[in-house]
């Protein structure tokens, strides 16, 4: 599908467990169809009845779609057969849908009631992601160096990166990318953040592994966000070999997930750790303030330009942490559906 559509208001849905860029990727082609996408989420229940359980409850998954920036409306209990009087209902004309067939616990195409209507879209299915493949290698140990990407190839991906790097409607270039050098950071998507920030402007930093990106992921974006609606929040990733620990996701999908995150402004590729240097100063701008990455947070600030974010429990020293509980929580999940 190509060609733009005025007050176009389409439906996508979906499982969305254990969210990843091939679900955002669907989404951004399905914004880039009309101007309002509404994002239905099947049941735990019907997940379970017509392919098998999920990872995540249905509140998990919703929270995926709700930080999701070109999502405008999420609807959950979405049925999995999908229906044309719920789309109607949400004032939706076309459902969207990636070029895979997906069919109900007897076998039956889900889309068959829109594709009989010609209410049927279709976006690409992007191909190398899926959840199992998550899972696989969560519960597998596959060995980092078969999907990891260096900094220093990740502009291969250049395509998928500007997509990703878009503004809420899907189309002109928003988030920031830079990549750390020795020399400073340089600038390799160029988004409307540089542009925004004013000189005595302050940021959120966020330095990490980012190795999945899950509830508290989202949460900790989410809370930092409501906190200081104010500042610009700027994610720091770590590449693939100098993470804390063996990253889940690689350098690139990593990326991907903070880019299509609504609460990101801009994102540096393989800087040192904030622990270590001063990241913010190589932006040429005077950023103050500093904070430990972590879930859960409580926000406090401590000075005029330094907040401090804190796990709720108990205080921890870096995301690494975070990612560790994230992922063993998560593998524990797994292992408890398939007894
Ligand atoms: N999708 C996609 N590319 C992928 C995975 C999913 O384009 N690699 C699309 C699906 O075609 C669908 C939407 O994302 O339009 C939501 O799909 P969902 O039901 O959540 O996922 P699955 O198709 O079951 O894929 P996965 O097993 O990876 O979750």
């Amino acid at each position: 599908m190509t060609g733009k559509s005025y007050n176009r208001r389409l439906w996508l849905d979906g499982c969305l467990d254990f969210f990843h860029y091939g679900h955002s990727n669907a989404i951004l082609q399905a914004k880039q169809l009309g101007d309002q996408l509404v994002v239905g989420v099947h049941s735990d229940e019907e997940i379970t009845l017509h392919k098998g359980p999920p990872v995540q409850n249905l509140s998990e998954r919703c929270l995926a779609a709700i930080t999701c920036k070109w999502v405008n409306e999420v609807v959950p209990y979405a049925p999995y057969v999908f229906d044309l009087a719920w789309m109607r209902k949400y004032k939706c004309q076309f459902v969207v849908h990636g070029d895979d067939v997906s069919t109900d616990a007897e076998g039956n195409d889900c889309y068959r009631h829109a594709k009989a209507v010609n209410q049927y879209l279709e976006v690409k299915r992007t191909d190398g992601i899926s959840t199992t493949e998550l899972l696989d290698r969560l519960l597998n140990s596959t060995p980092l160096s078969t999907y990891s990407i260096s900094p220093s190839n990740i502009m291969t991906y250049e395509s998928i990166l500007r997509s990703f790097a878009s503004a809420p409607n899907g189309r002109y270039l928003d988030v920031n990318i830079y990549m750390y050098t020795p020399s400073g950071l340089e600038e390799i998507i160029p988004g409307v953040f540089s542009n925004k920030v004013k000189l005595e402007k302050s940021v959120l930093y966020l330095d990490g592994n980012w190795s999945l990106f899950t509830g508290m992921h989202m949460k900790t974006l989410k809370a930092c966000a409501e906190t200081f609606p104010d500042l610009p929040i700027v994610v720091g990733l770590f590449a693939d070999d100098k993470c804390t620990e063996k990253p889940v996701l690689n350098l690139l999908e990593r990326t991907l997930n903070l880019l299509q995150c609504k609460y990101v402004s801009a994102v540096i590729i393989d800087p040192p750790s904030a622990k270590s240097y001063n990241i913010l100063e190589s932006l040429k701008v005077k950023f103050g303030s500093l904070i430990e990455d972590v879930s859960y947070p409580d926000i406090f600030v401590k000075d005029q330009n330094t907040y401090q974010v804190t796990l709720r429990e108990e205080p921890t020293e870096s995301f690494h942490i975070l990612d560790k509980q994230g992922s063993e929580a998560i593998k524990q999940r797994i292992l408890s559906k398939k007894q």
